[in-house]
């Protein structure tokens, strides 16, 4: 069979980065990580973007050197068009129409949100991929999602966040206790030492489908404000069960919702993404579903959850193999829906 090489870029947020795709294979896949924004507790998007700058060609250069492809041998550009801030989409965007021009190549535009589900399509001996129809739960930094997945160009979001995503409702609880950004992570690391029970947070009232998050962050807010004027260390005397409770009520919220869509929609095969499917908790809260509700639950390889390139690529693979391509005059969007 043919070998297409695909060249990926994405560049949505705060991650620069580049990926080489031989058909659904990745060779490589470069994420430069930038650590500026960590002094400031968030993505500040006018530094973001100027980061994509410097790191775009030395990262794209490496994925094309670990990939040991020269770039007259690529067959396609793809990049992601958006959601994401409009200041670093707009690096990728004008980036991968130069490069297509020059060499003469088609050029792919990838939705993020659809490349964070297709990313279970990448081949690779560590990860299954799943069979339609599935339900892809979409959790990071910057979206929480449920959404039914028909076919690889057809999906229909189910329920949505209405404030916060899951991931800043971790980093802002995290901010809440001190913790350096991003505190998703460190929630996690603490929480496995922890009692889940030991401070009950309340669950928000939301019908049907869609996620609230803000009202978890007021909770604890005030939760901790009060505690700690009883004693000042509450905090570092009980961090893990704090993290443990926190991390506790999120997944809570996550897993009634994903029961409703199940009810739903009677689908049982349920895929996660994005940086927050990271978490150990949520992990091992869908393997015990795996065993006590039969369901099939996939989880990709942890390089293929955070923003990265190669997600990008398989997107672009598959748009290659429908000839989908994008005019040199496409814009880069925001705001994009699925
Ligand atoms: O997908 P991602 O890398 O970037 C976007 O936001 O698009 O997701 C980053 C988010 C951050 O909020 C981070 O705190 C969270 O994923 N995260 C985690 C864990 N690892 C990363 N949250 C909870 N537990 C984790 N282990
Ligand atoms: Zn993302």
């Amino acid at each position: 069979s043919q070998e297409n090489f695909i060249l990926a870029i994405e560049s949505s947020c705060d991650d620069t980065s580049a990926a080489v795709l031989c058909n659904d294979k990745v060779l490589s896949n470069v994420v430069a990580t930038q650590h500026i924004h960590e002094q400031y507790g968030g993505v500040v998007p006018e530094l973001a973007s100027r980061a994509h700058q410097q790191n775009i060609v030395p990262v794209v250069h490496q994925a094309l050197a670990k990939a040991n492809i020269d770039k007259k041998h690529l067959s396609a550009i793809a990049f992601t068009r958006g959601p994401g801030l409009m200041g670093s989409l707009l690096v990728g965007t004008s980036f991968a129409k130069s490069l297509a021009l020059g060499l003469g190549i088609p050029l792919i535009e990838v939705n993020h949100m659809q490349a964070h589900i297709l990313a279970h399509f990448i081949k690779d001996e560590n990860q299954t991929s799943p069979s339609f129809p599935f339900l892809a739960m979409t959790l990071s930094g910057g979206h929480t999602q449920i959404v039914q997945v028909n076919a690889n160009f057809d999906m229909e979001i189910l329920g949505q966040t209405l404030d916060d995503a899951v991931g800043e409702a971790f980093d802002k609880s995290a901010k809440l206790l001190g913790l350096p950004y991003p505190g998703g992570p460190l929630i996690d690391k603490y929480a496995q030492e922890g009692n889940p029970k030991a401070f009950p947070f309340p669950k928000p009232k939301v019908d049907g489908l869609n996620f609230s998050f803000s009202g978890l962050k007021t909770s604890i807010l005030y939760f901790v404000q009060k505690k700690v004027r009883e004693n000042p260390r509450f905090i570092e005397e009980n961090l893990n069960d704090i993290c443990a409770s926190i991390q506790f009520t999120i997944l809570e919220i996550l897993m009634d919702k994903l029961k409703l869509a199940v009810k739903q929609t009677g689908i049982k095969q349920i895929t996660i993404g994005g940086g927050v499917a990271a978490n150990s908790g949520i992990r091992a809260r869908l393997k015990e579903a795996e065993n006590s509700l039969g369901w099939k639950t996939y989880t990709p390889k942890f390089e293929y959850c955070t923003d990265n390139a190669a997600m990008i690529g398989i997107v672009g693979y598959l748009k290659f193999l429908e000839k989908d391509f994008a005019a040199q005059n496409i814009a880069a969007k925001a705001r994009y829906t699925l």
